[in-house]
């Protein structure tokens, strides 16, 4: 009997050696019984109700599992790029250059957008083409101007052989049989954890600290009609996440959301970006066209180029806004309020191979 059993758990571990072959896990049976630990995300009550797809939860693994993703050239087909290449926390999770370079240095034609407060919104990308974070992080892996990997079968061997991936995989989903799905969970999941609400103006709204003149009257521009930013960036999120065409050209090399939904009243259109850190995400727009806030500001006080799609937000096209240069600089200064250096900081969410 005693032989038999011993006999019997050789062949056990034999077995799923070959599955799992290069790498064998010695503890492989007790990967389902994990149970990961629910991850806590503070965010200020004025914030909307964060969208959490309930096949999805947060957890501390799948969050942690999803950073080492993010920061890993691993998910890259020559092993040089990383989703951090051109989500940099520095620059708030977009990139100091127009256009990004991924592997080969193969150039796209939009500019990075931030990653903040993600959570909280349902459409990615400057187009709204991703649904879903989920949905969002399976593009670059297999984009031949991002990470560009052929298929997905030489990404999941790579994780598979590591030597870290097959016990993150299995402490954050209870699974080391990796595949693309719990990839892009997992790198939804750390990505709905960056959020930033610990600014300037945050600390003001709660009365912890006082703004400078200047400050108070750039912020009665912005959220007044004098200056009209209110409406497609409001106030909390800065964001609407709605798609607008803010009036930057008359004919439109890029036609934004109109390449999703086919519909030509969204020629033009893109997606408001959240103004959170602007200070630190230039250049700006879908294009990275404006290298300056100071030239955001310009484009914004002349108006914007009239077209059959400009937003009727953007009220002043022909005429302007007519802000003062002074005026100009308070509205400059009420959006580098917006700053906080404690996401821009946060170890959290940084590379965690340092
Ligand atoms: C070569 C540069 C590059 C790499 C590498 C890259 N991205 Fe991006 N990312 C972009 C660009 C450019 C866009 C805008 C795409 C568009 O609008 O069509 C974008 C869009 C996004 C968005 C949408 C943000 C929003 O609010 O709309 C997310 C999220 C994102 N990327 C995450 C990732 C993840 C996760 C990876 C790694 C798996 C990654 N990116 C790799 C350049 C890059
Ligand atoms: C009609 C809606 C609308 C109004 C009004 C509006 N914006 Fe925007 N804003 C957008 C959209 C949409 C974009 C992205 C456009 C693109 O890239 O094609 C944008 C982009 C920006 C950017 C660049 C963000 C980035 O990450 O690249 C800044 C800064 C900005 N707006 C500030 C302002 C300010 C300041 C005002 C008021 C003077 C204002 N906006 C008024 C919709 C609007």
């Amino acid at each position: 009997m005693r032989y038999f059993s011993v006999f019997f758990f050789f062949f056990l571990f034999f077995s799923s050696c070959d599955k799992y072959e290069p790498y064998c896990p010695e503890e492989d049976t007790t990967c389902e019984e994990n149970q990961p630990t629910i991850f806590n995300l503070s965010f200020p009550s004025n914030f909307p109700t964060p969208n959490i797809p309930s096949f999805n939860p947060l957890t501390e693994e799948g969050v942690n599992l999803g950073r080492h993703l993010f920061y890993d050239p691993i998910l890259s087909s020559d092993n040089t790029v990383s989703c951090a290449s051109c989500h940099k926390q520095e620059y708030a999770f977009s990139d100091n250059k127009e256009f990004s370079f991924g592997v080969n240095e193969a150039i796209g034609d939009r500019h990075a957008p931030t990653i903040i407060n993600s959570i909280f919104s349902t459409d990615f990308d400057w187009d709204g083409k991703s649904s879903s974070l989920e949905d969002q992080a399976f593009r670059p892996i297999l984009n031949e101007v991002e990470l560009h990997n052929n298929n997905w079968s030489e990404v999941i061997n790579r994780l598979q052989m590591s030597e870290i991936y097959p016990d993150l995989f299995c402490n954050a989903f209870g699974t080391d049989d990796i595949d693309s799905l719990h990839v892009v969970m997992a790198i939804a999941q750390f990505e709905r954890s960056i959020v930033s609400y610990n600014s300037r103006f945050d600390k003001w709204l709660n009365g912890e600290i006082m703004f400078t003149e200047e400050e108070i009257d750039g912020f009665n521009i912005y959220a007044t009609e004098r200056g009209d930013c209110f409406h497609c960036h409001p106030i909390g999120l800065f964001t609407d996440n709605i798609f607008h065409n803010n009036g930057l050209d008359t004919e439109f090399e890029d036609l934004g959301r109109y390449n999703v939904t086919g519909n030509p009243l969204d020629q033009g259109l893109f997606k408001s970006p959240t103004l959170r850190n602007i200070e630190f995400s230039a250049p700006y727009m879908h294009d990275g066209r404006f290298a300056t806030l100071e030239e955001v500001i310009d484009h914004y006080n002349f108006g914007g180029h009239p077209s059959p799609t400009v937003d009727p937000l953007m009220k002043y096209v022909g005429v302007g806004l007519l802000l003062s240069n002074e005026e100009k600089a308070n509205l400059k200064a009420f959006l580098l309020t917006l700053s906080d250096e404690e996401f821009i900081n946060n170890s959290n969410f940084s590379n965690p191979f340092n």
